[in-house]
């Protein structure tokens, strides 16, 4: 990527970072990653027939998961801007039919062209600005089908403040300043303002990442 969308996203990587990208999480997390992501896509409750939509898709390796509990009717289309994902996520599927790859911002509105049972947003909204996030939830929501869900894989809610030195430490050097404002935020209110209801949420990592699952309201019927 040339110049960033959002000067303070660390969302948005450097072709290297995109290039190594698991490799990368895999090290950071002394090798803890992998186990982390295939239990978060198990809590997701896939059914085989779903539809989903990998917002910021990333490598294609949580799509690699997931499509393990799809079955032939399932669907699942990951979207990302970064051409280095773009190449991973096709050089790992690319004999699959189920599954396709959008290269397109989910900052701006765009039509995927179906709707969706199931919206992954892993690890992306947090690195945008609060405003930019809900332009991403409102995505969300136009792709889903009324009763729909939507899955947010990120930071849960903490206090940078009360946190072990360590991993303070850790948060501020690798995260960015939209990610600071992110965790203290309510993201179940947020979610409710935004059309969404009925939480769900899965805590891994000594609470500091969280799977929030909740439905969308169908539009009321006069
Ligand atoms: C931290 S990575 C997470 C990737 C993947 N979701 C995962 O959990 O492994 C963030 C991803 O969001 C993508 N991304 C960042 N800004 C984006 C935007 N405005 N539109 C589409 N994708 C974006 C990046 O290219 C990158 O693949």
């Amino acid at each position: 990527m040339d110049r960033k969308l959002y000067a303070e996203s660390k969302v948005e990587l450097t072709p290297f970072i995109a290039r190594n990208y698991d490799t990368i999480m895999n090290s950071i997390s002394f090798g803890k990653y992998d186990r982390f992501i295939r239990k978060a896509v198990q809590d997701m409750n896939i059914d085989k027939e779903d539809h989903i939509l990998d917002l910021g898709c990333g490598t294609g390796k949580n799509a690699a998961l997931m499509l393990e509990y799809l079955g032939p009717s399932g669907h699942l289309t990951g979207i990302d801007l970064s051409p280095d994902m773009e190449r991973q996520f096709l050089a790992k599927h690319s004999n699959d039919n189920r599954l396709e790859f959008k290269k397109q911002r989910i900052d701006i509105p765009f039509d995927a062209g179906r709707k969706y049972d199931k919206v992954l947003v892993s690890f992306v909204i947090h690195g945008f600005p609060h405003d930019v996030r809900k332009k991403i939830l409102k995505n969300a929501y136009d792709h889903l089908k009324p009763g729909g869900q939507l899955m947010i894989l990120d930071f849960s809610e903490f206090d940078l403040l009360n946190m072990p030195w360590h991993h303070r430490l850790v948060f501020k050097t690798v995260e960015c300043k939209y990610a600071f404002d992110y965790i203290e935020r309510d993201w179940k209110e947020i979610l409710n303002n935004t059309g969404f209801t009925d939480f769900e949420e899965y805590l891994y990592f000594r609470k500091y990442a969280r799977l929030l699952k909740t439905k969308k309201i169908s539009p009321i019927k006069n």
